[in-house]
């Protein structure tokens, strides 16, 4: 583990220099049944990668079998249910591997075989966990489908990929809601008809609807299996999972993540970033439908070793302290979130926070967005205590692991800059033209791009190995290219700008629509806000505001022209919006993201042409908003 800043530099110098010796040595940590014979083979114009060719293992040897000697007792996932009087399980490593070989044979009982996809769309319970594990067991390929998406979307998933197995659960608690999640998965399945058979975990006791000869129940079905599930052999580069991710055209892509290298990357990144030490409770939020839960809830964490924890519930419930009750009564050491939770969670009275003892917190993380200076300092002071390193992690599903970040107390973390490459990441930045903006102690913005293969680096499109190149490898010939701005310090820290799509020219002047938002909600009345570009006819593009306000707080002009004023003075002139609407929500996808293209369409009554909103958080928002269009 890197220990300190010198450690760092490095590391970092010998994975540039080195890069196979570097990732060798690493990957030597695992447990492989044979060795790998080429460590990497690349090239970014097919684009073809592959990592530890040759080499033989199976990834829950490595997060389950290798740690029952030394720490068997040891609790590997603490589960908190969406319940606070509901009991929280705690398993330990021994009793997840037993878990995961039993419910292994009952896939193998199914005829589920290395290599055949298998749809996984749960709740956050221990099981999601356990059936993703047993995938991974006999090598077959799970393709989880986050429990919050429609019909519609899961059975396109399934189409994508020809899943042959579903696996779910009859129902889902979220805050006072019960949803009936095999309701959801009965109307995709008049439309998939590669699904041979359905696996349904009861979390509820509420009757469920099977069919017959289709439908089995995952408890009656654990009763025919034994205990006893030998690990299937993979290669390094066989298919672990895929992963579906949305494109900027409509159908989403299946990331196709492989073995060997996703498991070396996301557990090393795991442990040197966070600075995980043998007794913390480490506590990401997110849902496992997400890479974050894949990356960071289940495989880098339990590759480490460590104990992680799940949430079933949601932040508001039974009240907004939720959060902060969980990390008291489970003495969380590393609590790892998205932006959007924070400044939903900063909007509330502070009595939520004050309320709980947070004293056992080390370590906190963001993901997801660019953190705002604002919720950045909120969650440095209320939640840190001015004592918590905070990690600003910028990654992708595409890259499986964490890209660019501070390590935990080690590396400088400053406010809005997601700061230094991990070591064997070689980031650059690329002007429109294509050139590289390589010059030593000069800053730099422009286009993230990355000039050389990590192994936890997704390897194709399912089934869709030309649009894998178009999307990423085409912009800049012979390199990754993120989709991502970023704006480059003298120092070489980087700051993300936010996608390149969402970044307008006003009067031939380049602006990352994040950086006015970031001004905007500077603003001591704002909660959150969401800048878009419309056409304008002397300026070619202006930019137009949506803003939340705080409850109480009256939308007034004055506070329009306050807002523009506070662009004006952080930015400049150039920056400030035409347009100021207030609003009480945005649109976002179910990871907390913007959907700036759904606001154009909104300003620019183009709201036929919208396209699917299934994906929302909340589709409603969309007439709220078009109402008050100006
Ligand atoms: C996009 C990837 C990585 C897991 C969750 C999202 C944005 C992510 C940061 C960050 C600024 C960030 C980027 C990236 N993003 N983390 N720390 N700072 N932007 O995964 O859905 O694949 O989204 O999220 O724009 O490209 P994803």
């Amino acid at each position: 583990m890197i220990n300190t800043f010198a450690d760092y530099k490095k590391a970092y110098r010998r994975s540039v220099e080195e890069p196979e010796a570097f990732w060798d040595e690493i990957a030597e940590t695992f447990t492989w049944r044979k060795k790998w014979d080429k460590t990497l083979e690349w090239d970014f114009h097919e684009p073809q990668v592959k990592w530890f060719q040759g080499g033989k293992l199976n990834i829950t040897e490595n997060c389950l079998d290798r740690h029952l000697e030394k720490q068997g007792n040891k609790t590997a996932i603490i589960w908190e249910p969406n319940d606070p009087d509901e009991e929280s399980r705690h398993i330990t490593y021994r009793q997840l591997f037993v878990k995961v070989c039993r419910f292994a044979n009952v896939l193998r009982q199914n005829g589920i075989k290395k290599g055949d996809r298998v749809c996984i769309y749960m709740p956050m319970i221990p099981e999601l966990a356990i059936a993703m594990l047993a995938c991974a067991r006999i090598g077959a390929v799970h393709s989880i489908v986050f429990a919050g998406f429609s019909s519609q979307a899961i059975a396109k998933r399934i189409n994508d990929s020809q899943c042959k197995m579903l696996i779910t659960a009859n129902e889902v608690y979220r805050g006072t809601k019960r949803v009936n999640l095999k309701a959801i998965c009965d109307e995709a399945l008049k439309d998939t008809p590669s699904i041979e058979t359905v696996l349904v975990y009861r979390r509820t006791v509420e009757p469920t609807e099977m069919q017959e000869g289709r439908d089995k129940f995952w408890f009656e079905e654990l009763q025919k299996a034994t205990d006893d599930c030998q690990a299937e052999e993979m290669d390094a580069e066989d298919m672990l999972f895929i992963l579906y991710t949305s494109g900027s055209t409509g159908t989403p892509k299946g990331m196709v993540h492989t073995t060997g290298g996703y498991m070396v990357g996301t557990a090393y990144t795991f442990e040197n970033v966070f600075q995980i030490e043998k007794d913390d409770v480490y506590w990401c939020t997110a849902d496992i439908g997400w890479i974050t839960g894949h990356s960071y809830i289940i495989y880098g964490p339990l590759a480490a070793g460590a104990t992680t924890v799940m949430f079933e519930g949601i932040p508001s419930y039974p009240d907004y302290g939720r959060f902060w009750e969980i990390c008291e009564k489970l003495k969380v050491t590393h609590f790892y979130t998205a932006p959007t939770a924070i400044r939903a969670l900063a909007r509330q009275p502070i009595e939520f926070v004050e309320k709980h003892d947070l004293s056992s917190l080390k370590v906190l993380g963001s993901v997801g967005e660019p953190i705002n200076e604002e919720a950045w300092h909120w969650y440095n002071d209320n939640i840190g205590k001015g004592n918590c390193p905070i990690v600003d992690t910028w990654w992708q599903t595409e890259t499986g692991a964490i890209m660019i970040s501070p390590l935990a107390g080690i590396t400088s973390a400053r406010p809005t800059f997601a700061s230094l490459p991990l070591p064997g990441v070689q980031p650059t930045i690329m002007d429109d033209q294509g050139r590289e903006l390589n010059g030593r102690r000069e800053s730099a913005e422009g286009r993230l791009a990355f000039k050389f293969p990590w192994p936890a680096m997704a390897r194709t499109i399912y089934n869709n190995h030309e649009r894998y190149k178009d999307v990423y490898f085409s912009t800049f010939p012979g390199m990754y290219f993120s989709g991502d701005g970023a704006y480059r310090d003298a120092t070489g820290n980087y700051r993300i700008t936010g996608r390149v799509d969402d970044v307008v020219i006003v009067s031939g002047h380049n602006l990352g629509t994040a950086t006015v938002e970031n001004a905007i909600n500077e603003h001591e009345k704002v909660v959150e806000s969401a800048v878009v570009g419309v056409p304008h006819d002397v300026k070619g593009n202006a930019l137009y505001a949506f803003v939340i306000l705080y409850d109480h707080v009256e939308p007034s002009e004055a506070l329009e022209k306050e807002i523009r004023e506070i662009v004006s003075t952080t930015i400049g002139p150039i920056a400030k919006p035409d347009k100021v609407q207030f609003v009480n929500g945005l649109p976002k996808t179910r990871s907390g993201k913007i959907m700036r293209r759904i606001l154009r369409k909104i300003i620019t009554n183009d709201i036929e042409n919208i396209g699917d909103t299934s994906t929302l958080l909340n589709p409603e928002i969309i007439e709220d908003i078009a109402q008050g269009v100006k």
